[in-house]
This record gives C-alpha cells, sequence and structure tokens, in this order.
C-alpha cells in the first residue's frame, strides 16, 4: 500500500513537468536589425564534383548550350542564393585565374584536393553562370601563393570597363561589360595549417591590407571581406587571429568571415543539436571584439561564409579525388541547418553575410547521379529561410523545457567544447516583414512534440496562420535519388485565432514556419 502511494506521489510530481505548457512571446517592437537576404547565400569550389559533374558537364543529357546543368541551375534558381562564393576554399591558395580565362587554358595539378585542374571552367564562364541563376558573385584572392597584384589585374578584368590591359584582356575575349563584381574575399582560411601559403596573424593582417589598397584604387566601390578564424584545431588561438585582423584591418574591410562545420561522429543526437549554441557564442564573441577595434567608419560585419555540417566524408579518402566530401545528410543534419539559420537571424544586426559550404555535390543540398538530381535534407531549411524570413528579426522570449548537452560534448571534429548547459528543447526566431510576422521553430526533441502557446504581445495575427513543416519519420532519415522522405510539407493554415495568442503543438524533431499577417 504504503509502495503504492509513493508511486502515485511521484506520477503525480512529475506530471506538470510533462504537461506544461511552453510559451513564445513576440513583442513587434523588439526589432533586433535588419536580416539582409545576403544570410541566404553559398559557395562553389573547383572541388570534387562541385563544378565540373555537378554545376558544368557537357557531356550531360542536361547540359545547356555552355555546359551547365539545367536540373541544377533550376535547383538554385529554386533556392533563391544571394550570393555565391567562388573559386575556394582552400583550391584558392594556389588559384591563378589567368589560367583560366581566354582560349589557351593552362591545366595544373590542384594541390587542395588532389586532382587535375584543367582550368576549362574560370570567371567568365561562373558569370555565365551566376547571370543564369540570378546570383551575386563574390570573388576569393589567392592570398597563399598569389600575389597581391596577380589580385589587383582580377579587379581590373572584372570591374574596368575599359583601357587598362586586363579590361582589354576581357573585352577581346568577347565580353564588352565589365561583371561590376562587388564581393571581394581577401584569401581563405589563412589561419590554418592545412592552407596552401599560411600566414601568422600579423603578415596576414599585413598582406591583406597591401592588397585590400590596391584592389580599391583600382575600384573603390568593392566590399572586402577579410579572412576570420577558422582554426579551433588544439594550439590555434582564434581570438588572437580575430582581433589581429580586425585591428590592422580596420578601416580596410567591411566584414570578417568566420567558418565552421559540425559533425555528429558520437552519434549523440542532442550534443549534436546544440552546436549551433556554439556558433551563437562566437558570433558574441566576434560582436564584442567588433565593438572594441572598429573605431573606423567604416563599419565591419560578419560573413559566416562556410557553414555546414560535414564529418563523414573527412579525414580519409572521402577527402580528396573527384569524390571528394559527398556527404549524404539525414533529417538530423537539417535540423543542425536550422539552428545555424536561427543563429544567423537571430544576430541579424552584425550578421550580413553566411554561405552555405557548398551547393552542388560536395557537402551540398543538391546532388546529382549521373543525369539525375535531387534535393538532399538540408536544402529544405535553406530554401524555406530564404523564402520566406525576411523584414526585420525580432527579439523572442522563449520558456520552456531545457536539457544539458553531455560532458564530453565535441563538435564533431577534432574540437572540443565545454559542454552546454540549458539548451532548450525550442530553438524560436521571428522577423516582422510589413505586416506580415512569420515564427520559426525548431523543436529539438526527438521524441515528444511540444504544446506552445504563442502570445503576440503587440501586433496581433489577424487573419489565418501558414504552417510550413519540414520532418521526416526519424532522425536518420534521407533522401536519395529515387526518394524524397524529408521535405517541406504545407500544412492546413491555422483559422483566425480572434485574440492574441495562439497553441500550437510543434511534432518531435521538426522544424515549422508559422507565418500570417498582423495588425
Ligand atoms: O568547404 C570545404 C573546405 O572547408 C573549404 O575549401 C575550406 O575553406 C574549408 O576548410
Amino acid at each position: 500500500m504504503k509502495r503504492l502511494y509513493v508511486i502515485l506521489l511521484t506520477a503525480f510530481l512529475a506530471l506538470p513537468a510533462f504537461a506544461q505548457t511552453a510559451r513564445i512571446k513576440i513583442d513587434t517592437d523588439r526589432k533586433i536589425g535588419e536580416i539582409d537576404k545576403n544570410l541566404y547565400s553559398n559557395f562553389t569550389e573547383h572541388l570534387g564534383r562541385c563544378i565540373y559533374g555537378g554545376l558544368y558537364d557537357p557531356e550531360s543529357s542536361q547540359a545547356d548550350e555552355a555546359g551547365l546543368r539545367k536540373d541544377v541551375l533550376q535547383a538554385i534558381r529554386d533556392l533563391n542564393v544571394s550570393i555565391t562564393r567562388y573559386p575556394g576554399g582552400n583550391f584558392v591558395s594556389n588559384y591563378h585565374w589567368l589560367d583560366g580565362v581566354g582560349p589557351n587554358r593552362k591545366p595544373r595539378l590542384e594541390l587542395a584536393w588532389q586532382r587535375m585542374e584543367s582550368n576549362e571552367f574560370g570567371t567568365d564562364e561562373f558569370m555565365d553562370f551566376a547571370r543564369k541563376v540570378g546570383t551575386e558573385p563574390y570573388f576569393a584572392i589567392n592570398l597563399g601563393t598569389g600575389t597581391i597584384e596577380e589580385a589587383q589585374w582580377w579587379v581590373e578584368y572584372c570591374n574596368i570597363k575599359e583601357g587598362p590591359y586586363y579590361a582589354e584582356l576581357r573585352r577581346k575575349y568577347g565580353h564588352d561589360e565589365p561583371y561590376n563584381i562587388k564581393y571581394w574575399g581577401l584569401g581563405n582560411e589563412m589561419d590554418g595549417d592545412w592552407q596552401m601559403g599560411q600566414l601568422s596573424p600579423m603578415d596576414y593582417a599585413k598582406k591583406a591590407r597591401e592588397a585590400a589598397k590596391i584592389m580599391t584604387y583600382t575600384d573603390p566601390t568593392i566590399k572586402l571581406i577579410a579572412s576570420g578564424s577558422s582554426n579551433y584545431t588544439p594550439g590555434a588561438d582564434p581570438d588572437e587571429w580575430n582581433r589581429t585582423v580586425l585591428d590592422y584591418l580596420d578601416g580596410f574591410v567591411d566584414y570578417i568571415a568566420l567558418h565552421m562545420y559540425v559533425g555528429n561522429a558520437n552519434n549523440n543526437y542532442y550534443d549534436f543539436l546544440a552546436t549551433p549554441i556554439i556558433m551563437d557564442q562566437r558570433t558574441q564573441l566576434v560582436r564584442g571584439m567588433i565593438r572594441e577595434y572598429n573605431k573606423s567608419d567604416r563599419p565591419i560585419k560578419i560573413a559566416w561564409d562556410e557553414y555546414n555540417v560535414w564529418y563523414r566524408a573527412r579525414d580519409d579518402a572521402s577527402s580528396v579525388g573527384i569524390h571528394a566530401l559527398e556527404e549524404h545528410y539525414n533529417l538530423e543534419d537539417a535540423l543542425v541547418i536550422a539552428g545555424f539559420l536561427n543563429c544567423f537571424v537571430r544576430n541579424a544586426d552584425i550578421v550580413k553575410m553566411a554561405n552555405m559550404a557548398q551547393l552542388v555535390n560536395v557537402i551540398a543540398p543538391i546532388f546529382v547521379e549521373d543525369d539525375k538530381m535531387y534535393l538532399q535534407t538540408i536544402y529544405y531549411p535553406l530554401q524555406l529561410f530564404a523564402n520566406n524570413m525576411k523584414g526585420e528579426a525580432l527579439d523572442v522570449f522563449v520558456d520552456c523545457d531545457k536539457y544539458d548537452t553531455s560532458p564530453d560534448f565535441s563538435l564533431g571534429r577534432n574540437e572540443v567544447n565545454a559542454s552546454v548547459k540549458d539548451v532548450p528543447y525550442l530553438d524560436v526566431t521571428a522577423a516582422l516583414d510589413g505586416d506580415e510576422l512569420i515564427v520559426c521553430v525548431v523543436n529539438r526533441n526527438k521524441d515528444k512534440a511540444i504544446a506552445t502557446d504563442i502570445i503576440c504581445q503587440q501586433a496581433k495575427f489577424s487573419g489565418p496562420v501558414e504552417v510550413y513543416e519540414i520532418n521526416g519519420p526519424d532522425i536518420k532519415a534521407e533522401n536519395t535519388v529515387s526518394t524524397t522522405t524529408v521535405t517541406t510539407q504545407k500544412k492546413a493554415d491555422l483559422k483566425n485565432p480572434g485574440n492574441a495568442n495562439l497553441r500550437y503543438s510543434f511534432p518531435a524533431h521538426s522544424i515549422t514556419m508559422l507565418k500570417g499577417k498582423v495588425k
């Protein structure tokens, strides 16, 4: 009898914790900053089958007159890719752009990813691609084995209408009008020992500043992106790198680039789902450094210009050669990507560019197999955000259950991190776009739906609310060339609640976007 009493009492005490309704409070007056459309950008590198055999494949039955795959172009258009970074990545640190223009292309050994580079695809082919999909180009220069003069020539080739040698060279090659490339990256991951021509923080800062000067003298309208930290391996000092770059390049650049890749090598779902919190911590750290060092009247913003899940095709044969970095993504990866996108939105005042790495085949949302193409799970959150999450980001209050990561929490690569406490099961952002309110909710809970009151404190939903959900039968569900298991589903609209609150139950392991007019 006593035992039964104890069981009943325990069950009773535990009940409120499970039955508790989560709360999201939204106040449309609490604005964080304008969401830059460049948060929904991407990256293409001469690596594996990203360019050759992905974007560009003259042998494919899908190829257009220029050898670009039409199915891939359409998938990119549907993704609404704001900016596309090119041509690398590690590749760029030994890339000589002059090898890839004009009739006599110079083949080279490609040392970053160990293959032959024919240089058949180069600046002019990329610009044809960019025009066809309506993406804005962002070129990274070679600050590894390249010279600052070579970088200046590239700006001249691309952005000067006529007159000097390289502008005339472009015209001679059949491109009369300048390309007016606005975004230029000053090298790639120059802090990494894997980088050809790795530099110390000060050596990088000096070289980047001199490159910035002569590139800007050539075209004063360009925007420059400095290489920030990418190296978090034991012994590296990413903070020293960022401080030096920000201090020495203040007044010369517009962005500091940060890179982050995560994985789930330990197969710990809840740890993996917490990795976007580390991105948020790094964002806050660099935000503080910008406040400290950006004294000039040229504001510096953060560009997360490489981010993704990447751990399976790594550190073995699958990291080099023609099939390098071909990750196959599942639902839990898509949930992490939504967490990254939420991080960008939540920091919309300082994060003004973000590029998923990469676009096709190589750690990519779009995948081709012979003449067929399919969309990986990570395509869908990026597409949902790019097409809907716009306007002013709002500061959202969330009250829900939380969990702690395991003591051996890591980013799933060779980076060790302190474990994270109080990870909310609901990861929420919101934006006000004119009279439309958009709310994105990731339910990290693997097993339970979370019933939630959405309380609008100012403007209130004034009509039906659209609901989009990305989910799948389980967290390991993947798409393949023949089956689409994880995708975006439009659910039935929620009826106008007629008052301030909406109640919604966010399903286990899901991404939900709610969108409706407010008054
Ligand atoms: O995106 C794959 C590689 O990751 C890039 O080439 C490099 O910049 C980073 O290390």
